[in-house]
Formats: structure tokens, C-alpha cells, sequence
């Protein structure tokens, strides 16, 4: 019986636990280790030079550790940059985590999207172009947080983060251009999604969230090639770049299907 593939899931910090859910629940019979580079985060606040002298070497030690069959680059900030770097340096095969500019303006009734992601992200070339060729005749609004990122991590270590806070990064989202509003919002940070509940609830007004691990679990199901066995869990490792011990395993599980990540 062949091995179960290694799947390593890259990320800046724990966004990246919201793509990894989804792809576990595709494989589940894939072994997984989760890294997050928290010795460097948050990448929002860092230049362009910077991540790609950061991820690229970092990614071919990681490679070199874990031997993986596939590496997620489970971050905007950084796919947007070192997608080419990492697969001209690397055989192994690479999915990353673009703003899903072309299926929300493909779905908004309104023709008003806006795009909420790290400062980094929405300045990116690579985003700019995803806009020139996929709005669709639609009014996009890029939203650069420079905090939201640090409050996820904040809200999923158990720390109190007021509404107030979350509402400040997230109202430039809702446009009312009187005829039409933004009716979808593009979550174009891996850690948005980790306050889904909050966002819903502190929206001006109901709109549709597009988040892409779900599509990502798909590519990572297809470049594998056959479904997982439903009853074969491979385990789970967690790499924080800080070397910090983790007490985060309790409240992890539920991303890492259930695992105890070790
Ligand atoms: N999770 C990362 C992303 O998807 C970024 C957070 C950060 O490090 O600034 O963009």
C-alpha cells in the first residue's frame, strides 16, 4: 500500500489553519505538517524584498526537513510575491493562495466588490493584474488592513478583541454608491476567515464572503490524484520558525481534523 502523501501547509502565522481545514477534510488520509513562519510575522508589514529573501530559502529548508509530495503557500501576502521564485527553485509541486478576485466579481449582483486584505496584498503588481483581467465590468475596492491579521492571531490565542477594533478595519469595505453597494467582500488574508463570525456580525449590511480554501482544497485533491481514505489519519506536525512551545494543540485540533498536531 503506497504512503500516505505530506502535505506541508506554509503560512506567516495561523491564517493558514483555515486552508489547511479544508484540505484536510479533501485528504484526510494525507500526513500534514503546518509551519508558521512566526518568527516574521505579521508579512504585512514587511517589503517586497524582504519576503522573497524570507520564504524562498525558508521553504527550501522546510522541503529538505519534511520532504513533502505537495507545499501550500497558505498566505496572500506571500503568494503574491514568490509563487515563480519557489517553482523555478524547487521540483516539488507548489498551490498558493491568490485574492479570489474572479469568482467574486463573477457572483456580485452589484458590480461593487471590495478586496480585504494585508497592506502588502492589495499594493501587489499580481493583484492589480487579477483586477485588470478578471472584474468583469465590476467596481473593485481594495481594502489594505494593517491590523486584522494580528487580531486573529490575538482572538484564537483566547485574547479579548473588541468589536471596535475589528469594525475599524473592516468598514472601508462597504461602499454605498446610493444606486448600488458592495453586495461581496473578497477575504484575501488566510486569517480573515478565523473571524468569520465577528465579520458577519459587524457588517454594515449582509454580503457575501469569498473565501478560497475550499477551491485550494480542490487543486491540492487533483495535483494528488485520487481521493483520501475516509478512516486513515496520518497525523499532524506544527512548526512554529520562533521555536516557541505550543499550548495552541486543544484549540488546533479542530483545523487539523481532529489530530493532536505533535
Ligand atoms: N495570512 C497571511 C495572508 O494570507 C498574512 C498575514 C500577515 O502575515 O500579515 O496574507
Amino acid at each position: 500500500m503506497a504512503a500516505p502523501p505530506t502535505i506541508l501547509v506554509f503560512d506567516s502565522g495561523l491564517g493558514g489553519l483555515t486552508v489547511l481545514r479544508e484540505i484536510v477534510g479533501a485528504r484526510p488520509d494525507a500526513h500534514y505538517v503546518y509551519v508558521a513562519d512566526d518568527a516574521f510575522f505579521p508579512y504585512g508589514h514587511h517589503t517586497e524584498e524582504q519576503i522573497i529573501a524570507r520564504v524562498v530559502p525558508l521553504v527550501g529548508e522546510l522541503i529538505a526537513a519534511h520532504t513533502p509530495d505537495l507545499v501550500v503557500i497558505a498566505c496572500n501576502t506571500a503568494s503574491t510575491l514568490v509563487m515563480s521564485h519557489l517553482r523555478s527553485a524547487y521540483s516539488v509541486p507548489f498551490v498558493g493562495t491568490v485574492p479570489a478576485i474572479k469568482p467574486a466579481c463573477a457572483s456580485s449582483r452589484t458590480k461593487r466588490v471590495s478586496v480585504l486584505g494585508t497592506k502588502g496584498t492589495v499594493k501587489r503588481e499580481y493583484t492589480r493584474k487579477l483586477i485588470d483581467d478578471f472584474a468583469q465590468g465590476c467596481e473593485v475596492t481594495l481594502v489594505g488592513s494593517a491590523e486584522l491579521a494580528s487580531l486573529a492571531e490575538r482572538a484564537l490565542n483566547g485574547f479579548y478583541v473588541s468589536d471596535k477594533d475589528i469594525s475599524a478595519e473592516l468598514t472601508p469595505c462597504f461602499v454605498d454608491h446610493g444606486n448600488a453597494r458592495t453586495d461581496t467582500v473578497v477575504l484575501a488574508c488566510t486569517h480573515y476567515p478565523l473571524l468569520l463570525d465577528r465579520l458577519v456580525k459587524l457588517a454594515p449590511w449582509p454580503v457575501d464572503w469569498i473565501d478560497p480554501a475550499p477551491a485550494i482544497a480542490r487543486r491540492v485533491s487533483d495535483l494528488l490524484g485520487g481521493p483520501g481514505r475516509e478512516s486513515d489519519t496520518a497525523g499532524a506536525e506544527m512548526v512554529f520558525t520562533s521555536k516557541r512551545p505550543h499550548t495552541l494543540s486543544h484549540a488546533l485540533m479542530p483545523f487539523f481534523g481532529g489530530r493532536v498536531p505533535a
